[in-house]
């Protein structure tokens, strides 16, 4: 089953959004399979970000993720890379749709709340990266 990476920001946390991002893949019917409140240091930001390292905005937006705690999931289901974009909106909140999460909650490209892998590949990337010990063993004694 297709995973994504998904990441509520230092703004997104600091900001107590990090419920209302959860009840929105939850209810959307995605599974929710790796769950950690992290704070990352510089090489391991730098590490996630590396694709963007010729940005000019690339050292902001490392010390904007190093400048708190992040809550770092991954979540399963069918089309969960590009359906978990969908629900995260366009990464500039001034495009971002009514109703996406940065639609609503944000107003600032470099504040956006929310990373979501861009393709299935990237997911397995940064799920590698940010779990590397992979999903939660999932076991049910709730029959
Ligand atoms: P994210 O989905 O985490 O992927 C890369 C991030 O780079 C993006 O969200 C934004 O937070 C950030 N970003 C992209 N473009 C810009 C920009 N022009 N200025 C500042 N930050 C940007």
């Amino acid at each position: 089953m297709e995973q994504t990476f998904i990441m509520i920001k230092p703004d997104g946390v600091q900001r107590g959004l990090v419920g209302e991002i959860i009840g929105r893949f939850e209810k959307k019917g995605f599974s929710l399979k790796g769950l950690k409140l992290i704070s990352v240091d510089r090489a391991f930001a730098e590490k996630h970000y590396a694709d963007l390292s010729a940005k000019p905005f690339f050292n902001g937006l490392v010390e904007y993720i190093i400048s708190g705690p992040v809550v770092a999931m991954i979540w399963e289901g069918k089309n969960v890379v590009v359906t978990g974009r969908k629900i995260i909106g366009a990464t500039n909140p001034s495009d971002a749709a009514p109703g996406t999460i940065r639609g609503e909650y944000a107003i600032d490209i470099g504040r956006n709340v929310i990373h979501g892998s861009d393709s299935v590949e990237s997911a397995r990337k940064e799920i590698g990266l940010w779990f590397p010990d992979g999903a939660v063993p999932w076991r049910s004694n709730l029959e």
